[in-house]
């Protein structure tokens, strides 16, 4: 019995920043993700301190080695590569007149040799790397000068890449807003002021929700059969025990992410958001078209990682987004050595959960295992942890399917090694392809095969029959 459909669309995912390097070739800009030294974990720097280490600067230098990376892809069989495009490549300051050519450039080489090899390009327009100029300038997406400048950025691209892309996403992660405010929104938060802290964040969500509304409109003017999604972290949030106030609480947890995706697929916000803003003081600023515009350009699928679960317990605050370990450890579970529990069963609970609130497709744009890896004399790494996490987050999916949720495709997190955005560490490493780089960035960036390589060309190659 064919458990996936025929066209799904099998694959693998990477963010620009996290891959490229090259942060200042050909006329890049600098990105706020080039001042990160640790990782999202810390707030940027405000300028390059030659003293230290920025993971993203040399990456895994994917910019000069996309060519022999894409290679491995197609040898696995992907039919789809999921990455970002690079705002600060194409408007490095976010403000000039005329794009920057050898940026442009570069992507029209890139999605041409995935197109080359077999590959859909599934292209994310904001991953946690808005040009710094326009944190320093306007606090990031705090104002709506960027809508504008968002929208400039995207009519170029798309007009550049019509004929080469058509899966788009908006903003990755933008419930991330929560907790990385300055990766997912290049806003920097007054963190004594609470009150003003959620303003700000709700703010700039608005603002990217105007955003994401043009540029959908944008998106089917110039490419009518393309589609462009939203994307947020949807890990799965469960009560810690039946008490009540757990399940209330976990409700009211997941609506802070689910808040996001209400109103972009929706195309309003959601009956218990006044209730939110009213609590803490909160007063929109909008222009008088920003709801309708809200409400007439949607997101067309809701793209969304899914990495772990989480629990909620009675007392716990409620401010953050849902995509990380918040309450108490499920006794359920195993997780990996960064904490994070695993737990396939909860992404087809997940995809339900979406389902039932949308009706809209989803497609499943991350999803792995960052763990530490062996390289043996032999040079071969025998990451069977990585198969089997895969493996029965695969499983589950194909029960989804089963329960009638429409999903086009998987695109593996990390399908390679790259620097992990939480920690800025290269030994947390997801890929099915090694690269020999470690957390100070020594290494010969050789890219070595791993038994999980070989296991998920099989899985592609039998269209998910082998699982
Ligand atoms: C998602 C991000 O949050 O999770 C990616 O979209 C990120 O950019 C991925 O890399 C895994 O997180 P981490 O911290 O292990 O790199």
């Amino acid at each position: 019995m064919t458990r996936f459909p025929k066209n799904f669309l099998w694959g693998g995912a990477i963010a620009a920043n996290q891959a490229e390097g090259a942060y200042l070739e050909d006329g890049k800009g600098l990105a706020i993700s080039d001042l990160l030294t640790e990782g999202f974990l810390t707030e940027p720097d405000q300028a390059v301190d030659p003293a230290k280490y920025y993971p993203s600067h040399e990456a895994i230098d994917f910019y000069h080695r996309y060519k022999e990376d894409l290679q491995y892809m197609e040898e696995m069989g992907f039919k789809a590569f999921r990455t970002s495009i690079s705002w600060a490549r194409i408007f490095p300051t976010g403000e000039e007149a005329d794009p920057n050519e050898k940026g442009l450039q570069y992507y029209d080489d890139l999605f041409a040799e995935m197109l080359k090899r077999g590959m859909e390009p599934v292209v994310t327009l904001s991953h946690y790397e808005t040009p710094y100029a326009l944190t320093e300038k306007y606090n990031g997406w705090e104002s709506r000068e960027l809508i504008g400048l968002f929208e400039k950025y995207c009519r170029t691209v798309f007009e550049r890449y019509k004929d080469k892309v058509s899966y788009w996403m908006t903003f990755n992660e933008i419930n991330n807003m929560h907790t990385i405010p300055f990766a997912a929104g290049a806003v920097i938060l007054d963190e004594s002021d609470e009150n003003e802290k959620l303003r700000v964040i709700y703010q700039a969500s608005h603002n990217m929700f105007v955003a994401s509304a043009r540029v959908n409109k944008l998106c089917h003017e110039i490419m009518p059969e393309a589609q462009i999604g939203c994307m947020l972290s949807l890990s799965a949030v469960y009560p810690n025990t039946c008490k009540p106030e757990d399940i209330f609480g976990a409700m009211s947890l997941r609506r802070r992410s689910l808040f996001f995706s209400d109103v972009m697929l929706r195309g309003k916000y959601p009956s218990y958001a006044n209730r939110i803003f009213e609590e803490y003081g909160i007063q929109l600023e909008m222009e008088d078209t920003d709801l309708a515009e809200i409400a007439a350009y949607p997101s067309d699928y809701l793209g969304f990682s899914y990495y772990r679960s989480t629990t909620y317990k009675d007392g716990m605050k409620i401010l953050g987004n849902t995509g990380g370990i918040i309450g108490e450890k499920n006794p359920y579970l195993d997780e990996t050595p960064w904490g994070w529990q695993i737990d396939p069963l909860g992404l087809r609970y997940v995809c339900n959960e979406l389902y039932d609130r949308y009706q809209k497709p989803l497609f499943i744009v991350e999803n792995g295992m960052g763990n530490n890896d062996e390289v043996t004399a032999d040079n071969k790494i025998h990451d069977d942890y990585r198969i089997d996490y895969t493996k029965k987050h695969l499983v589950e999916i194909a029960e989804a399917l089963k329960d009638g949720v429409p999903i086009m495709g998987y695109t593996y997190w990390g399908p390679i090694d790259i620097v992990s955005a939480g920690t800025g560490e290269m030994k947390k490493r997801y890929g099915f392809v090694y690269v020999d780089k470690d957390n100070a960035g020594n290494g010969t960036l050789r890219r070595l095969k791993k038994d999980s390589f070989h296991w998920y060309q099989q899985v592609i190659a039998t269209n998910g029959e082998s699982l």
